[in-house]
């Protein structure tokens, strides 16, 4: 390989486009081109995705799939974990089964290194909200594969990473199983290298995916390591914050009246239901919260995915429990008021187990029952006295909102664009403001509408096709440019305006219902 194609491969490695290989280099983009075909024939290899991978040892736990591949920026997880050179090889082929395993069963991949190291990413796949708590999890695991043997469980060493990959997908979103590559690789190298022993460092990355997606209050400063051994608590609780939600008045002064009305004894199950970021465990935070001030008692699980069913952590120490064990907060007697029990992400739990909590609730005397989750249709708790729906805030709430996390006191053009683009979801506000400078969307929000977008199953050829019109194509422009029939686009389109994802005006031109989507679509693409 001659210096220059060994620089262009690095830059490829980099997830940079032929435009952004030729600004970087200062060559004319038909150069680049050049050397890319050069380089490919070099290394064997048809595409790009393959000669970023050259020489990376990839172990796919998917089938691969057939049909047109994409290239697609796509956002990823990567633990990367290590045990000393002179752990025994038994012990490396330990750490290297676990990680095998628990890739498998999550959809993740692997990649096996030689000595005693290996790396799990999570997304490429699919990605989805929980990928975090999936991989310390899997950190967790690791370390109680290896705990038999103090020493070595206490060597192990690890780093934690999040970025964009690069992989070939199908049309509809399908991970190709082709290939991966993503400098943060490197990067969860380096920081198992840098760990101390015993000890998990984080990426500055992840810690900001940890903060924005943690369902309880982010701790004041970004945690830079977690101990291996203490993985077993649900890790991202820092108490509860004192501000109140902006924008909720009437469903805070609803809770408010509800936990006054256990003091008199009366009983209420109540369900908050909402997508991602609309604000669910804020909402239960606040209930505990006001709990608290007012002298009284709440008992606060968070359920997160398990192998078979929830796994159920108790707030705010965010110690394991059972489901058992919100069984038993519903049955004790306290003489504690206000009191309250709140089940956060209770959607995970099973149908028994929600139906026996919508049992006890309608026993318990004096206690507000709050039951939050995504969604409860197809497990709705169907005793619950009533449901509340978080809807989107308002453009002011949004707004004061944005303001506030960019610490300004009053609405600019900027703190209106911001919240133009959030569109009253409160994740997006705030995950917009903190990270606008970066003009990119923040990698919690890829991870959010990544894991959205990918469950629909739409064609990603269209909504390609879409996001680069200047203007909303119509069907015949679409047709033409996908190469494709126009029944074919009709049917394509019609399962993404089903999906919520496109929206068809007047005079049938297609545009996305959402800015951040088209932002999501045209990023994703590698050319
Ligand atoms: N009304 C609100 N006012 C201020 N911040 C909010 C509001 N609703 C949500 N947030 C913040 O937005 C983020 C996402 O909210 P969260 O409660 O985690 O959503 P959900 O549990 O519904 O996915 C969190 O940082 C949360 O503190
Ligand atoms: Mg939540």
């Amino acid at each position: 390989m001659t210096p220059r194609q060994r620089q262009i491969l690095g830059l490829l490695r980099a997830g940079k486009v032929n435009k952004e290989i030729a600004q970087e280099l200062g060559i004319g983009l038909g150069t680049v081109k050049q050397h890319v075909v050069a380089l490919f024939k070099k290394l064997k290899v048809r595409n790009r995705a393959m000669a970023v991978t050259h020489g990376m040892e990839v172990r796919a736990t998917a089938p691969r799939l057939t049909g047109d591949g994409l290239l697609e920026r796509r956002p990823c997880i990567v633990l990367s974990v290590a045990l000393p050179d002179s752990a025994p090889a038994s012990a490396g082929r330990l750490l290297h089964q676990t990680l095998a395993a628990y890739a498998f069963d999550h959809d993740a991949l692997f990649l096996a290194r030689r000595g005693n190291a290996g790396d799990l990413i999570f997304g490429v796949q699919r990605p989805r909200e929980h990928d975090l708590f999936l991989v310390l999890r899997a950190a967790h695991m690791v370390y109680h594969a290896l705990a038999n043997d103090d020493a070595l469980a206490t060597a192990l060493h690890g780093g934690l990473t999040a970025g964009m990959v690069i992989a070939s997908m199908n049309r509809h979103g399908g991970w190709s199983g082709e290939a991966i590559a993503s400098p943060a690789i490197a990067q969860a190298r380096e920081l198992a290298h840098a760990a101390q022993p015993g000890r998990l460092a984080l990426g500055s990355s992840a810690a900001d995916l940890l903060l924005a997606l943690s369902p309880c209050a982010p701790p004041p400063a970004a945690p830079e390591f977690f101990a291996f051994q203490a993985l077993d608590r649900f890790p991202w609780n820092a108490g509860y914050e004192q501000q109140a939600p902006i924008g909720r008045e009437f469903e805070l002064g609803h809770l408010d009246a509800l936990l006054e009305s256990t003091t008199k004894g009366e009983r209420r199950l109540v369900c908050i239901e909402g997508e991602t970021g609309m604000g669910k465990s804020r909402l239960c935070r606040y209930v505990a919260a006001r709990c608290a001030q007012q002298g009284g008692c709440a008992r606060h699980f968070i359920c997160a995915p398990g192998d078979n069913g929830a796994l159920v952590y108790a707030l705010p120490a965010g110690q394991p429990a059972t489901s058992e064990d919100i069984l038993a907060a519903l049955k004790a007697t306290t003489t504690a008021r206000p009191e309250a029990v709140i089940v956060d992400d209770g959607h995970l739990l099973t149908k028994d187990v929600l139906t026996e909590i919508a049992r006890q609730a309608a026993d318990a005397v004096g206690r507000l029952v709050l039951v939050a989750g995504r969604r409860f249709a197809e497990k709705k708790i169907a005793t619950a006295d009533e449901t509340l729906r978080l809807s989107r805030l308002s453009q002011s709430a949004t707004e004061q909102l944005v303001a506030r996390t960019l610490g300004l006191s009053d609405a600019s053009p900027l703190v209106a664009k911001l919240s133009r683009d959030a569109a009253g979801v409160p994740l997006f506000a705030i995950q917009l403001a903190c990270q606008r400078e970066r003009g990119r969307l923040p990698l919690p929000l890829r991870f959010v509408i990544g894991a959205r977008m990918d469950s629909l199953g739409l064609d990603h050829v269209l909504l390609r096709c879409v996001a680069r019109q200047s203007s909303p194509p119509s069907l015949d422009e679409l047709a033409a440019t996908m190469d494709t029939s126009i029944a074919a686009v009709k049917t394509a389109t019609a399962l993404a305006i089903a999906s919520g994802v496109l929206h068809r005006d007047d005079e049938n031109r297609f545009s996305f219902t959402h800015p951040l989507l088209r932002q999501a679509v045209i990023e994703a693409q590698v050319e």
